[in-house]
């Protein structure tokens, strides 16, 4: 049987990053054949192409070009990465998928959701999460806790961009409900992980019943 695919979306600085570390490990401990993974990159091509996009030295590059390099990054990371895994029945959890460039190109750079989602279409190969564990946080909050350092490319656009990019999730949220689940990334980890398990739990639960 096919694999579980989930992946973590949400504003930057919305704690993704230590999510996917504890998910890790809880998928260690309950046995779970997983990989982690993440985008952009995720492949060595992918990698390349993560570089050339958060390279801040390329402050010129348009946002169609841009829009087409995490599409390109996806589709190879769909080729070598997440088809095979879940075609061998392991669980795969990815930081960020096409809710990313449907909210950061699609409405932070302004070329529109429905663009956005037909160019990464091409590459999908018809793979969409079964999980999409959206971490919510204020974007009041999040850029504090970002920007601050500076950044890469994307990072370190300002206040409006990542605001258009929260507001763009809200959209999808509405727009793509299916498979979305809300956690609350405000609160105290602890709470954030508990929420975070409960709902691969009723995933990955859902999967045994089936077989
Ligand atoms: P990422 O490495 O996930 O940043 P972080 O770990 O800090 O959340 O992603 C790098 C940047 O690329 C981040 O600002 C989000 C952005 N991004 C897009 O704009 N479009 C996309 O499709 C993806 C996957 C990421």
């Amino acid at each position: 049987m096919r694999g579980k695919f989930i992946a973590l979306e949400g504003p930057d600085g919305s704690g993704k990053s230590t999510m996917m570390n504890l998910i890790n490990q809880y998928l260690v401990e309950h046995h779970i054949d997983h990989i982690i993974t993440r985008e952009p990159g995720g492949t060595a091509i992918g990698e390349k192409i993560r570089h050339l996009i958060v390279d801040r030295d390329n402050a010129n590059m348009g946002p169609e070009t841009e829009a087409l390099l995490f599409a390109a990054s996806r589709a190879q990371h769909i080729h070598e990465k997440i088809l095979p895994a879940l075609e061998q029945g392991k669980t795969v959890v990815c930081d960020r998928f096409l809710l990313s460039s449907l909210a950061y190109q699609g409405v932070g750079r302004g070329l529109g959701i429905g663009e956005v989602k037909a160019i990464n279409d091409f590459g999908l190969r018809g793979i969409y999460p079964d999980l999409i564990l959206f971490f919510h946080v204020d974007p009041e909050i999040t850029l504090l806790r970002k920007t601050k350092e500076g950044g890469d490319r994307l990072e370190a656009e300002g206040g409006i961009f990542h605001r258009e990019v929260y507001e763009g999730y809200m959209t999808l949220l509405k727009k793509y409900p299916e498979n979305i689940t809300l956690v609350d990334a405000a609160k105290p980890i602890e709470e954030v992980y508990k929420q975070t398990i409960e709902a691969i739990d009723n995933l990955l639960r859902f999967k045994e019943e089936k077989r």
